[in-house]
Parts: structure tokens; sequence; C-alpha cells
């Protein structure tokens, strides 16, 4: 190996994990990207997503992917910071989450969803936070959901129950659940 080449194998293992935090580049307005521009930008984000959110070994951050899709795509639905969203639910919760009811009822305890978001700055795409909803027993004051989150790093994210509870409590009729869009909604059935 001569010595440049050396080098360059050199500056290949240390530029690894530096390109692995790398930006995604958004073509255009966030609201007008089709499907192909979201599909690109999510395939550019994907790793990046899991691996910031699993680096600490966080008990939902390292293992989310592995449940159940709840949408066909990642969108911006304009809460959470016009953030692009995709949210994955746990076995327990998928049956229900999945019907997208509106009407009485409520989600099983230990249901978890967490919700994956890719923020946009300067037409960059970079990690945001995991967003979790966990459904318990204890919490009549919010509707018996704990609020926790995940940061880009994959430390645990410090979350105001109140400021998260707020904007969930309207929706009454889903459990306080805002569901994807209409448009990227995954039905059981598929
Ligand atoms: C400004 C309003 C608003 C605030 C504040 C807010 N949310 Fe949400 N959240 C929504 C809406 C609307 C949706 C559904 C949109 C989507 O998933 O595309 C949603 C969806 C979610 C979901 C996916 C499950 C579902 O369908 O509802 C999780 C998990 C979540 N939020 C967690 C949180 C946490 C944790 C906080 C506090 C740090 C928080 N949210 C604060 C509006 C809000």
């Amino acid at each position: 190996m001569t010595r440049i080449s050396l080098i360059a194998a050199a500056l290949a293992l240390f530029a690894a994990p530096v390109f692995a935090e790398d930006v995604c580049p958004v073509e255009g307005d966030r609201w007008d990207l089709d499907e192909a521009g979201v599909d690109a930008l999510y395939a550019c984000m994907k790793d990046r997503l899991a691996e910031g959110y699993g680096r600490e070994g966080h008990p939902i951050g390292s293992v989310y992917r592995d449940w159940n899709e709840t949408a066909t795509r990642a969108a911006v639905t304009g809460p959470h910071s016009e953030r692009f969203l995709l949210t994955f639910v746990n076995d327990i919760a998928a049956e229900q989450y999945l019907k997208f009811e509106e009407g009485d009822f409520e989600m099983p305890v230990g249901s978890i969803l967490a919700k994956e978001s890719i923020g946009v700055r300067n037409g960059e795409g970079r990690v945001g936070p995991l967003l979790i909803m966990t459904k318990v027993d204890d919490r009549p004051e919010t509707d018996n959901w704990l609020y926790t989150g995940v940061q880009p790093n994959g430390k645990e994210l410090k979350v105001s129950q109140s400021f998260c509870h707020d904007c969930h409590s309207p929706y009454e009729a889903s459990d306080s659940m805002g569901y994807p869009g209409f448009d990227v909604r995954l039905t059981a059935a598929e």
C-alpha cells in the first residue's frame, strides 16, 4: 500500500461516523415535496434516525423499528414544528391504532406509540426527537398517557406532560391521539 492510500484508508475510517451525522438534502419547500421527494429524503435519513435514537441503548429508541408502521411514508402535518413524522406502534397498540377510530374507546394499557421526526432547515433534513406516548393506568390527568422522548443523540428528552397533553387532549374522540394524515394512513388490512 502506498503512503497516500494508507492515509486515504485512515481518513475513510474516521470519516465514517462523521458522515453518519451528516444532513440530508431537501429539494424545495417541505410542503410541496412529492412522494418521490419524501422517499428520497427518508431513504437518506432512515439509518441516521434509528442509529441516533438507539445510540445509548434507550429501551424504546433502540427497538421501535421492529414495531408496526402506521403510515405509507413520513409526512408533514404541521404540529410538531413542521417536521416530517413517521409513527411506529408496539404490538399491544397496533390493532386498535391501525383502525384510526374516532369514537368511544381507550387504547390498551401498555400501548407505546413512537414517532420519528425529521427537522428541516435551510434545505437540509436532520434527525429530530423521537416522541413517545405510553398508555399507563395511573395518570388520569393526562388521559393515562405518559409523554416521553429520545434526543437525536440517544439521550432521554425531558418533556412537559402538560405541554404535550394540552395539544393532544382536544383529540377527544380518538383517546388524545392525532393520527397520521389521511393520505398516508396504513390500514391493518394492507
Ligand atoms: C402543537 C400540538 C402538539 C404538541 C405540542 C404535541 N403534539 Fe404530538 N401530535 C400532534 C398531532 C396533530 C399529531 C398527529 C400528527 C401526525 O402524527 O402526523 C401528534 C402525534 C403524536 C404522536 C403519534 C401518536 C398519535 O397519533 O397521536 C406521538 C407519540 C406524539 N405526538 C407525542 C408527543 C409528545 C411526547 C409531545 C410533547 C413533547 C407532543 N406530542 C406534543 C400534536 C401535538
